[in-house]
């Protein structure tokens, strides 16, 4: 297996893969209740926002994403940006989640999309290069809500993160507790 990490820009969007690159849980949470992705017609209308929403994050933000592949294909996914990007956040109970006027960046996914490449620790390579990126743009702090007792999750299992130096900020939310990594204590 040869991987490699790639940050998201504008050319390299199309490779963002399948099931994120439709996904608007936490950037359009009202039209994500409300739609049905199945229609193919609804498909690429949630994507070409998905696609605008990513861009002007980009523009606003700087780099705000990574893919990971596998050869030449995309295998992995990882988004983040300012808590302001991703309304979802008000609907979790576990509070508050950092401010980018606070230099915290908020974590929304962390996704090995091929399910056999799975425990490999590929997820821990892609979280790496996140944690790489933000200390070098000097970032004081990553934040994400990580779930106890399963991976089912945008951004995975709790483990990952406490692995990693993350520890628990909140947890008004016991199954979905804020995790927080402080960047220029332990970033790379
Ligand atoms: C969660 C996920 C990102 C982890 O990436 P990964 O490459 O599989 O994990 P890694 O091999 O890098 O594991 C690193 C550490 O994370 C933790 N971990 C990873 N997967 C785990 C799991 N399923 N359960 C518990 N801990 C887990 C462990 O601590 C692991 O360290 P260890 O192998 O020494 O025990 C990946 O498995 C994934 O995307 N799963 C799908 C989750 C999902 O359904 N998300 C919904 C998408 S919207």
């Amino acid at each position: 297996m040869k991987t490699m990490i790639k940050a998201i820009t504008e050319s390299n969007l199309n490779d963002i893969p399948e099931t994120c690159s439709s996904c608007i849980y936490w950037s359009f949470p009202e039209e994500f209740e409300e739609t049905k992705p199945e229609l193919p017609e609804k498909k690429q209308e949630l994507i070409a926002k998905k696609r605008q929403w990513t861009i002007q994050t980009l523009n606003e933000f700087g780099s705000c994403g990574k893919i990971l592949y596998d050869g030449n294909l995309p295998v992995g996914y990882a988004e983040y940006g300012p808590s302001s990007r991703f309304p979802r956040i008000k609907e979790y109970k576990s509070q508050p989640v950092g401010k980018i006027e606070e230099r915290v960046v908020f974590l929304s996914c962390l996704y090995i999309a091929d399910r056999n490449l799975r425990r490999k620790g590929l997820g821990e390579k892609l979280l790496e290069s996140i944690i790489a990126d933000l200390t070098r743009r000097t970032f004081k702090a990553l934040e994400t809500f990580a779930r106890k007792s399963s991976p089912n999750n945008p951004s995975g299992p709790v483990e990952i993160y406490l692995k990693r130096g993350f520890y628990i900020k909140d947890d008004a939310d016991r199954e979905f507790p804020i995790m927080r990594f402080d960047l220029q204590v332990h970033g790379a």
